[in-house]
């Protein structure tokens, strides 16, 4: 049998998730909204595509949470995105609201699911989530270091002139100002790029990935990224449904992990079947621990603030 994919939110993350899961042919997706006539425009749209794109998968749009029952996982991406100006902060009250409706239904529906979630300020909202659904906290995980790894792999393969696929990064911590690149765990071809970029041109490549985000709502002035933080999204959809055991950054539920307990914070998480299989421990640094406990102090204050 097919797996199934939700989607709930049909904009500009949710509807080219679904985009990406289709063309991937990973699953049939049902794409949700409270909008009436979007998701079933978008859906029918791209289900219109899949002979094209020689790809069976059935993609239902919807308002109906009964048409999501019995769902693998289920991506949020419902809320509203920043526009110029704005933090990831910003957005916190109203996204709690929708989130602690939409965990309600989607896991009355699909009490066996997987939640990925992708809301702003994303590692509150996954907290809230994570509250809300009261599931393992392996089955509910938060989409932001897949993204903001991906920034900066882009900026360092630009960089040195070399594929992206040479290019290996990871940053940790909270999606916000305060994340975490680790440039010593970063490597091209196997070589940490310490030892190939030169230090000043280091610390503006990671001050540009922590502004990675902002960089792009500036451009578009009436939201925020999308094609890279859906391509995200799918890579751990992917690495959950295929059972990959892939590690990737990913905000997960701390208990002692790192020192911290009670928070969600993006760390490096083994992804397969179960969803997060296994958090993996990296030795840091006096500055990097410093530095991660920052973004995790945070993260903990954002979630005061909503009681989460
Ligand atoms: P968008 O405005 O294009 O789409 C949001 C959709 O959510 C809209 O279609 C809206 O009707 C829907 N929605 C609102 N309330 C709902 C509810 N109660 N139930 C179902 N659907 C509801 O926004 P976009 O660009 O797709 O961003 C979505 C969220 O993802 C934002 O909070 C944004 O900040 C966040 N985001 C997070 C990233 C990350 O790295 N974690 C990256 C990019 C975006
Ligand atoms: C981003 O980093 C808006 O969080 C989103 O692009």
């Amino acid at each position: 049998m097919r797996k199934k994919v939700t989607i709930v939110g049909a904009g500009n993350v949710g509807a080219t998730t679904a985009h990406w899961i289709a063309s991937k042919e990973l699953a049939d997706v049902v794409l949700l909204d409270v909008v009436e006539g979007v998701p079933q425009g978008k859906g029918l749209d791209l289900l219109e595509a899949m002979p094209i794109e020689k790809r069976d998968c059935h993609i239902t749009g919807t308002n109906d949470y009964a048409d999501s029952a019995n769902s693998d996982i289920v991506v949020i991406t419902a809320g509203i995105p920043r526009k110029p100006g704005m933090s990831r902060d910003d957005l916190l009250q109203t996204n709690y609201k929708i989130m602690s409706d939409v965990v309600n239904k989607v896991t009355a529906q699909s009490p066996n699911c997987i939640l990925i979630i992708v809301s702003n300020p994303l590692d509150a909202m996954a907290q809230a989530a994570y509250r809300q659904a009261k599931l393992p906290r392996e089955r509910v995980i938060g989409m932001a270091g897949v993204l903001d790894s991906a920034r900066f792999r882009t900026f360092i393969a630009e960089e040195l002139k070399v594929s992206v696929e040479n290019v290996t990064a990871f940053v940790l911590g909270g999606h916000g100002d305060t994340m975490v690149p680790l440039p010593r765990y970063s490597t091209v071809a196997g070589i940490p790029i310490t030892e190939l970029i030169e230090k000043s041109r280091l610390e503006a490549i990671v001050q540009r990935t922590r502004d990675g985000g902002a960089e792009i709502v500036k451009h578009l002035k009436t939201g925020s990224a999308f094609y890279a933080p859906s391509a995200a999204a799918t890579e751990m959809v992917e690495a959950i449904l295929k059972d990959k055991k892939k590690i990737l950054p990913c905000a997960a539920y701390l208990e002692g992990e790192y020192g911290i307990s009670g928070y969600y914070v993006g760390v490096p998480c083994k992804l397969g079947e179960r969803g997060i299989e296994q958090i993996i421990q990296i030795k840091l640094t006096p500055e990097e621990d410093a530095a991660l406990k920052k973004s995790a102090d945070a993260v903990k204050e954002l979630c005061k603030v909503i009681g989460v």
